[in-house]
């Protein structure tokens, strides 16, 4: 959570500081500021709330073509405008910005700061004040800056401005994502490439425990022990129409549009010349060689995860667990012999993740990560990286990135047959393709999906989502995107759970949509709707061709069984969307959320 830019180069630092933190409010948007170096000194403006307030407190007077940026996602100390970054030091001489946590901020304040008089409620101040100490007792303030780092433990993005050198940015990491955009007499800092797409394409990677030592004309890398590093740039391969809204009131309605591109994207990425799938021949072998696979992974993701083990165990009969990684290292199952983690994150950045990861490669075992952000940590951590090629996905309710990753886990389940020699009569590519006319269809029933959220979601306080088998997965993912961006309460269940507790909760009224793609499971749904209808609720059924009956609200189009998810969760996806809408809710930023939660 957090997002932190920079800028050092010839133009006026604010506007591009700004226009980079607006990219980057999916991160956090609870409050904003920049800092700005100058002749006069290091101009630091800051407000609680979005980048639109900030922009409102920033003195437009105030020139300076080097400064630091940040929109916070608030972790220690309230959302304020005295806990906003950038913070300084007693004697203002230094100015930083921060995302990440700092574990032993208390500790390290007894041990160093006792004298200091702190400003905010934050971990972070504590890193500034630590720097000027430091400097005072006579360091160099590139010595007293990676001494202060490797006091730190946790995670941060980190960076600094000296107001006696305006001419140099100080930049640390450990864990946080960063990278450095570089360019001809200019030079860049952000928590993710697209913030700075609007100076650089050309991106440097930082890695854990480095510091950054960033002019105009240069960047030198270093490892906190003074060790110089070298690293070539690679280019962004974001367009940036991609981060942009175009001619749509929300990310997120655009980035449901765009779902049966990416399903193509996937299939094209991912095939062969002859029309069969193609995966790397390192993860064929991880996956054909391990005895049980453990899927973690958190929210969207998770919920993507529950529809892979279907497939790989119906397709690959691959036996596997799904864990939610916030959990797993605390109820760790007795793990198998020859196991193979797969971590599934849109944002390859979740901190929950991270610390599987970490547990799981020192006890020696392989790690696949599945997303769309390839060079994030999950990614470069992991032994193999699928990439899901959805494209940014901005909106903080995850849409695209979750049919992504089921559509690639449908391929790794199918490469994984076709490896243990298990003979298919499903064809991946031609029923990923059916999946994405399918989806072309759904997202133009736009109108008939407003007005069933308009019928049964405008007045009520909650919400169930009932369905068996694969439907039940799908429950649980339309009841977080309702929740999530409309704030009514919503859960998914299984249909057969209901009479062992949940039935009491519904009352007249209640709206219950259930879920009826499944053939050998219809009836029983069934059976369930005319239970809570016959206790008041006002049952929306969504069903599929050839599985519907009279009175269903909306009917998919015939999808493969394997891949119903895929389709059925678009009209979920629309109908949150409405919901959130109706109720005038910021559909793209939700309240208390974050789009990347790279804290624990
Ligand atoms: C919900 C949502 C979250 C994420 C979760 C994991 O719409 O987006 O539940 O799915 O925070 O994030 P990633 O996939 O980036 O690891």
């Amino acid at each position: 959570m957090c997002g932190i830019v920079g800028y050092i180069g010839s133009e006026d630092a604010k506007e591009i500081l700004l226009r980079g933190l607006e990219k980057l409010e999916y991160r956090g948007y609870d409050s904003a500021g920049i800092a700005v170096a100058n002749e006069d000194g290091v101009h630091v403006f800051k407000e609680k709330g979005r980048i639109a307030a900030l922009r409102n407190v920033v003195d437009e007077a105030v020139d300076g073509t080097v400064g630091i940026g940040h929109t916070r996602w608030a972790t220690h100390g309230v959302p304020s405008r005295t806990n906003a970054h950038p913070h300084q030091s007693e004697t203002a001489r230094f100015t930083l910005v921060h995302n990440g946590v700092i574990e032993n901020y208390e500790q390290l304040k007894a041990e160093y700061l006792k004298d200091v008089d702190l400003q905010s409620d934050t971990d972070t101040e504590i890193i500034v004040q630590l720097v000027d100490r430091l400097v005072k007792d006579g360091q160099t303030v590139e010595a007293a800056f990676s001494h202060t780092l490797s006091l730190l433990k946790g995670s941060y993005a980190i960076a600094l401005l000296d107001k006696q050198n305006s001419d140099l940015v100080y930049v640390g990491k450990n864990k946080s994502p960063l990278l450095i955009g570089v360019g001809d007499g200019v030079n860049v800092i952000a928590s993710d490439a697209m913030a700075m797409l609007q100076v650089t394409n050309q991106f440097v990677e930082i890695m854990d425990k480095e510091i950054v030592l960033v002019t105009r004309d240069n960047i030198t890398i270093k490892t906190l022990d003074g060790t110089v590093m070298t690293r070539s740039p690679y280019t962004a391969e974001l367009d940036a129409s991609d981060i942009e809204k175009g001619t749509y009131p929300h990310f997120m309605l655009k980035e449901i549009d765009e779902q049966p591109f990416v399903i193509r994207n996937i299939i094209q990425k991912y095939q062969n010349e002859n029309g069969t799938v193609r995966l790397d021949e390192d993860i064929r072998e991880a996956m054909k060689s391990s005895d049980r696979i453990y899927i973690i992974a958190a929210g969207t993701s998770y919920h993507a995860g529950l529809v892979g083990k279907q497939l790989i165990e119906k397709i690959a009969e691959r036996p596997v667990e799904v864990h939610i990684a916030s959990e797993f290292l605390y109820n760790m199952p007795l793990l198998s012999e020859n196991p193979l983690f797969i971590f599934i994150s849109q944002s390859g950045e979740t901190a929950d993740l991270r610390g599987v990861l970490v547990d799981v490669k020192e006890k020696g075992y392989k790690a696949l990560t599945i997303t769309n952000v390839p060079g994030s940590t999950l990614s470069r951590e992991a032994d193999f990286t699928l990439h899901t090629y959805a494209g940014p996905e901005i909106a903080v309710a995850s849409t695209k990135a979750y049919t992504a990753q089921m559509a690639v886990l449908t391929l790794l389940a199918v490469d994984t047959a076709n490896a243990k020699g298990i003979e298919l009569d499903f064809d991946p590519i031609q029923e990923l393709g059916i999946v994405a006319s399918a989806m072309e269809a759904l997202c133009d029933q736009k109108e008939k999906l407003e007005q069933i959220a308009r019928d049964y979601l405008a007045v009520t306080r909650n919400c169930f989502f009932i369905g068996r088998a694969a439907d039940y997965f799908v429950c649980l993912e339309g009841a977080l995107k309702l929740k999530e961006i409309s704030y009514i309460q919503a859960e998914g269940f299984a249909g057969g759970e209901l009479k062992h507790g949940t039935i009491a909760l519904i009352e007249e009224g209640t709206p219950v949509v259930a879920i009826a793609t499944q053939e050998h499971v219809n009836l029983s749904i069934r059976g369930n709707v005319k239970e809570v209808a016959a206790r008041g609720a006002n049952p929306c059924i969504i069903s599929m061709e050839g599985l519907a009956h009279d009175g269903d609200a909306f009917v998919i189009p015939k999808v493969h069984e394997h891949l119903t998810s895929l389709a059925t969760v678009i009209p979920l996806q629309l109908i949150s969307y409405y919901a959130a809408l109706h109720r005038d809710c910021d559909v793209d930023k939700p309240r208390n959320l974050a789009k990347s939660v790279t804290v624990e």
